[in-house]
C-alpha cells in the first residue's frame, strides 16, 4: 500500500500520548506492540478468541486485535504495562497471580491480568460462578484456570481493602 495511504494516529497510551502513522486496517494490538513498544500485548489467535491481547479502552476491556487503531484515536488506553501505579509496586492483580501461581508459561498473563482487573472495578467482590463468568473470554493452556480463580479471589479482598 502507498504512504498516501497511511494516516495519522493518536492516542493515549498508559498516561503518554504516543502518535504514529499506519494503514486503516492496522489493528490496535499492531500499533501498540510496534509503535507504542507495548509487547505485553500477547497475540494468540488474532480473531478475538484467546483474550491474550486485552486492554483497557476508556476503561473498557477491549480485544485489540479486533479493533482498528483509528477506532481508538484520542482514546486513554491501558495495557498490563500501565496498571501498576509505579516501577516498584505491583498491580493487586498481579501481585495475585504471582502468589497464587495464576500463570505458568506467562502467554495468556497479561490479558487475563487485564481482563480481571476491569472486572473487579465492575465487581468488586464477586462469587467463584461470577469470576469463572468474568474470566470467560480468555483462554489459558497451562493451568487449569484453579489459581487464575484464587488470584482474582486474592486481588479482590486486597482492591476492596480486606487484607
Ligand atoms: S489475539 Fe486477540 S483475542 Fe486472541
Ligand atoms: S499460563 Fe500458559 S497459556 Fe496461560
Amino acid at each position: 500500500m502507498a504512504m498516501a495511504d497511511q494516516i495519522p494516529l493518536s492516542m493515549t497510551v498508559n498516561g503518554r500520548t504516543r502518535q504514529g502513522m499506519g494503514e486503516p486496517r492496522l489493528t490496535l494490538a499492531d500499533f501498540l506492540r510496534e509503535q507504542a513498544q507495548c509487547t505485553g500485548v500477547h497475540l494468540g489467535c488474532e480473531h478475538g478468541v484467546c483474550g491474550s491481547c486485552t486492554v483497557l479502552m476508556d476503561g473498557e476491556a477491549v480485544r485489540s486485535c479486533l479493533l482498528f487503531a483509528v477506532q481508538a484515536e484520542g482514546a486513554d488506553i491501558t495495557t498490563v504495562e500501565g496498571l501498576a501505579p509505579d516501577d516498584e509496586t505491583l498491580h493487586p492483580v498481579q501481585e495475585a497471580f504471582r502468589d497464587c501461581h495464576g500463570l505458568q508459561c506467562g502467554f495468556c498473563t497479561p490479558g487475563f491480568v487485564v481482563s480481571v482487573a476491569a472486572f473487579l472495578e465492575a465487581n468488586p467482590d464477586p462469587s467463584d460462578a461470577e469470576i469463572r463468568h468474568g474470566i470467560a473470554g480468555n483462554l489459558c493452556r497451562c493451568t487449569g484456570y484453579q489459581g487464575i480463580v484464587a488470584a482474582t479471589r486474592q486481588a479482590a479482598a486486597v482492591m476492596r481493602g480486606g487484607e
